[in-house]
């Protein structure tokens, strides 16, 4: 399963692209805002960190402008992948962007028929919320399991994305299941490395390190 980090924030990006791990990021309007930057100028700056996928979300509601600000993203580098919304306007223009060679990430998605469309109209990747469908009392995991049945009865070859992660919990369901990505939170991301016996064993092997050490001296 690839991880990517749902950020927008580059120092956060340096960060995990230095140990090797990070496979690509996804960004959205609220967490360029979060930034407080221009969102070419980040993106920019987020091709020469990130070696792999990056998406960028288009605003317009309809197909025209979000082919059109699709258009202006995918510029940037060939790594851009275009975010457009799970609407009839945006699986239009996931067909004609996917046409001229544009890959497209279907967001918003909390249903399976969602799903089952974009697929239909070739998104590369779709991107399922889990933390959302969580915080209505409904399972995020669960729509997970069901797209990734549906995929593979047909052969479809989008991309499932597990998006909202909140967890280490929700990261590891999604390798479970079979997702494609976990697009996380750095917070998340960290949080994958711990185990409070890792930290332990750290501290005893360097206490018994040092002991060693003074006993050799006195010797
Ligand atoms: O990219 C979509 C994802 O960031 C949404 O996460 O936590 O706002 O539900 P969240």
């Amino acid at each position: 399963m690839k991880i990517f980090l749902d950020t927008a924030n580059t120092q956060e990006l340096k960060k995990a692209a230095e140990t090797g791990i990070l496979d690509g990021c996804t960004t959205n309007p609220t967490l360029i805002m979060k930034e407080g930057r221009d969102y070419v100028q980040t993106l920019k700056e987020i091709t020469k960190i990130v070696n792999g996928p990056i998406s960028a979300e288009t605003v317009s509601l309809e197909a025209e402008g979000m082919v059109k600000e699709g258009k202006k993203f995918a510029k940037i580098h060939k790594n851009i992948v275009i975010k457009v919304p799970m609407t009839p306007e945006g699986m239009k223009a996931c067909r004609i962007m996917t046409k001229i060679g544009i890959r497209i990430n279907t967001t918003l998605c909390f249903s399976a028929n969602q799903a089952l469309l974009a697929a239909k109209a070739g998104t590369y990747i779709i991107s399922p919320f889990v933390g959302r469908l969580d915080d209505i009392g409904e399972s995020g995991m669960h729509l997970i399991e069901e797209i990734r049945k549906i995929y593979d009865n047909y052969g479809f070859k989008s991309k499932i994305l597990v998006a909202s992660i909140r967890s280490p919990t929700h990261v590891r369901d999604a390798a479970l299941l079979g997702a494609d990505i976990a697009s996380m939170p750095f917070k998340v991301y960290e949080q994958l490395f711990k185990h409070k016996l890792t930290d332990k064993g750290i501290k005893q092997f360097l206490d018994d390190w040092d002991k060693l050490q003074k006993g050799l001296k006195k010797k």
